[in-house]
């Protein structure tokens, strides 16, 4: 396979447009879309075109942007109110979706009564922090997490917490993506993660462009593999961390966490401190998004699997509960338990 380097966001040449590598087509093409209108941006979220709780933050932050360059002097701010609030609508669980919105829209709020090509001119900036914030996380969690880590170690790994979730190194798979870089021999079994397949479709396809060894297999599997002594660590993302440590993270997570519990294999959570929300005490307060019930019935399949009009429930996340998990792993480091001490020690 050969080595493909992708930028998953940026800002188009002009900065007229957010320009996404659409995930949707992984891994068969390689397609760019230039989003201009905020319909588009909100689509490109909902489909998941652009996916994972860091990147759809930084997206957001450059949507922001671009639609601000487009706002008359007297409508600046209402436009600026209406578009923040709309764009933070299309996903309710990734904390940071919200969390980067609000600072863009508290920084343009703070310049009132500034010209109005100033604030556009530093929303831009505050956009590419944002960016440049995440890079240097991922890179520190990265180094965290391989501390960990021995060499020959096989992981777990569910969804998909790399670059393409993130920002170059990733989260969850950031320790496996820097060891190949440093020649340090670790392997992956990629959980493929029903119902939308961000394991098969996006985690198998960055380790194997970085050339890490991996073999996928079905969600289910994942006992048989850990009751085989096949795993040594179980490494996922988050897309929103309460006070306690509990973590929402992509369907299936928790299942997997409570097998690994079962057979002493420790659970890893890698997450940027833009991810974790001290506002919310438990995982019980973390609003778990619904989707649509024909990612189960009839996606991915040439003739539905299911019969037409069945029933589905089909959550996007679930909460891997605090006692779950062995470590928490941040910018500031590897966070031990009693994770409401531990986060609000640093995090607070
Ligand atoms: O629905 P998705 O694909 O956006 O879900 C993403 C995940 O659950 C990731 O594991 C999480 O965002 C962490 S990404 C660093």
């Amino acid at each position: 396979m050969t080595k493909e380097k992708v930028q998953n966001i940026a800002l188009s040449p002009n900065g007229s447009a957010v320009r996404i590598l659409d995930q949707t087509r992984l891994p068969g093409e390689v397609v760019y879309l230039d989003l201009t209108d905020r319909g588009a941006m909100y689509e490109a979220v909902k489909a998941l075109r652009v996916r994972g709780a860091p990147a759809i933050g930084i997206f957001a932050a450059y949507c922001v942007y671009v639609l601000a360059r487009g706002y008359g002097e007297d409508e600046f701010f209402a436009r600026l109110d209406e578009d923040c609030d709309y764009l933070i609508s299309c996903r309710p669980t990734a904390v940071n979706l919200a969390r980067q919105t609000e600072r863009m829209r508290a920084l343009a709020h703070g310049m009132e009564g500034k010209p109005v090509p100033e604030i556009v001119e530093a929303l831009g900036r505050e956009a590419r922090a944002i960016h440049d914030e995440d890079i240097a996380m991922c890179r520190a969690i990265a180094e965290y997490g391989l501390s960990l880590l021995h060499e020959g170690d096989t992981v777990l790994t569910h969804c998909n917490a790399g670059p393409l979730a993130t920002s170059e190194y990733g989260t969850g798979l950031g320790p496996l993506l820097l060891a190949a870089e440093r020649g340090v021999k670790l392997s992956a079994y990629v959980d493929e993660t029903r119902p939308l397949l961000q394991g098969a479709r996006l985690t198998a396809w960055e380790l194997m462009n970085a050339g890490v060894d991996c073999t996928l297999i079905c969600d289910n599997m994942a006992a048989l593999a850990m009751g085989q002594g096949r795993i040594q660590a179980v490494l996922a993302g988050c897309d929103r961390m309460a006070a306690n440590g509990d973590a929402a993270n992509k369907i299936g997570t928790s299942g997997a966490a409570i097998i690994a519990k079962h057979y002493g294999v420790p659970v890893y959570i890698l997450l940027p401190s833009s991810t974790i929300d001290l506002s919310c005490p438990t995982g019980a307060d973390i609003p778990i998004e619904i989707r649509d019930g024909e990612e189960i019935r009839s996606l991915w399949y040439e003739r539905p699997m299911a019969p037409a009009g069945v029933k589905c429930w089909d959550p996007a996340f679930d909460v891997t509960d605090h006692e779950l998990i062995t470590a928490i792993v941040t910018e500031k480091g590897v966070v031990r338990p009693p994770y409401d001490v531990n986060l609000q020690k640093l995090f607070g």
